[in-house]
């Protein structure tokens, strides 16, 4: 399975990066907000950080503009992801980018039907929003199983992206259901190494080593 951090925080992006576990970035415009940067220009330095893809979201509504946008968004640098919305308009541009050869992300994803029509429009990854379901008393996860198996049953090639996760057990959940990507906030990246028994553990190797008087080096 393949981690995306889900921030557009350069810092944490910088301070994960040497983790060796930063296969890509996901961006939306609600964290562009947050960072308070200019979008091109944090697009930009994160591509310079990390090697794999990184969403930048398209803001037109309508087709010809979402083209527009996700060509100049695709020019910061070679490892952008356009992202579009599931709408209609969404699919259309994502025909369009992706016969262009651009890579595209389908985001705001909350049914199977939905998924069925980005992998038919040729989206490289799918978006579906486990948290925001759960939010709602919807099993997130079960979209994610049902995707898995639709995709499956017809051989598309489209990436599944397990989006919008709020906890270690959504990742491990989503791993064992399929997903191929999940993106996670930094915390819940962090949070995947800890636990309290490795603690402990650590701690009395540490203390009986320490009694031992030696030194490896
Ligand atoms: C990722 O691509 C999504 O934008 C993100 O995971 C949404 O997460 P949220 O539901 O916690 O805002």
């Amino acid at each position: 399975m393949k981690f995306f951090i889900d921030t557009a925080d350069v810092e944490e992006i910088k301070a994960l990066a040497p983790t060796g576990l930063v296969d890509g970035v996901t961006t939306n415009p609600s964290l562009i907000m947050k960072s308070g940067r200019d979008f091109r220009e944090v697009v930009a330095e994160i591509c310079a950080i990390v090697d794999g893809p990184v969403s930048a979201e398209v803001t037109a509504t309508e087709a010809p503009e979402m083209i527009k946008e996700g060509v100049s968004l695709a020019d910061i640098a070679d490892n952008v992801t356009v992202k579009l919305p599931l709408t209609l308009e969404g699919l259309v541009a994502c025909k369009a980018l992706t016969e262009e050869g651009i890579d595209t992300n389908v985001t705001l994803c909350f049914s199977a039907n939905q998924a069925l029509l980005a992998a038919k429009a040729g989206a490289t990854f799918i978006s579906p929003f486990i948290g925001r379901l759960d939010d709602i008393n919807v099993d997130g996860m079960e979209l994610i199983r049902d995707i898995r198996m639709i995709y499956d049953n017809y051989d598309f090639r489209t990436e599944i992206l397990a989006a919008s996760i709020r906890s270690a057990n959504h990742v491990k959940e989503s791993a064992i259901a399929g997903a191929d990507v999940a993106t996670v906030p930094p915390a819940v990246l962090k949070s995947l190494v800890r636990h309290p028994l490795t603690d402990k553990g650590l701690d009395a190797f540490l203390a009986d080593w320490a009694k031992t008087g030696q030194k490896i080096l």
